[in-house]
């Protein structure tokens, strides 16, 4: 089903039958290099993941979606997410991958997060939506701030990887500024 259309792309609800193509995903690409390198799928972890992706898509056909598939062309290229809701802070997390580097930089990215944002500041009880990242996720660092996104704090040296010390970006943005 498709929830939000632009020029650009589709998003698109997931299906039982799409399981296969987003473990893929998970476990292969150049994508997971920028997401968070550290967060590794391991395969005795399928079950447990496919079990949440069919329970998530059974709670999706009632109400809210939290993952849904970015398509262009007629072709899933990546995914959007939610998390971490907040009821007192009527706040939700979202995330973003192109699986496809030759579909990035194409504004591509942008155009799907501003209808993610919109589905949820439209039709839910939210008025804030935030996005986190790492110091050495440019595009996503440029991508967040072309579309609104506010910086709203810093943490630094959260770990190391790659010998490099990782600082953690928090932006958000809030339903009367969008
Ligand atoms: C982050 C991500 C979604 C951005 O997608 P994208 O296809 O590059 O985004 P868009 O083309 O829509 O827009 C990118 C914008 O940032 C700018 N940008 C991207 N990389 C840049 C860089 N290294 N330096 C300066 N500007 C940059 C682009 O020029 C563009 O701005 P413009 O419209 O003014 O030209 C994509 O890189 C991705 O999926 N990465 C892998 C997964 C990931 O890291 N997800 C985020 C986890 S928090």
């Amino acid at each position: 089903m498709v929830i939000a259309k632009s020029e650009k792309c589709s998003l698109v609800s997931r299906q039982l039958e799409d399981f296969d193509w987003f473990w893929y995903w998970l476990n292969n690409g150049d994508w997971r290099d920028t997401d968070a390198p550290w967060e590794i799928t391991l395969p005795e972890e399928k079950e447990n993941i496919k079990n949440a992706f069919i329970k998530g898509i059974i709670k999706e056909n009632f109400g809210i979606k939290t993952r849904v598939w970015i398509v262009t062309n007629e072709m899933k290229i990546g995914s959007l997410n939610a998390y971490g809701f907040n009821k007192e802070k009527k706040s939700v997390k979202i995330g973003i991958g192109i699986y496809k580097p030759e579909y990035r930089g194409l504004r591509i990215a942008q155009s799907a997060l501003n209808l993610w944002i919109k589905y949820y500041f439209e039709n839910f009880d939210i008025t804030r939506i935030e996005l986190e990242t790492y110091n050495f996720n440019i595009p996503m660092i440029k991508t967040a701030e072309k579309i609104g996104f506010i910086l709203g704090k810093i943490q630094n040296n959260i770990r190391e990887w790659n010998n490099n010390k990782i600082d953690k970006y928090y932006y958000y943005m809030e339903k009367e500024y969008k």
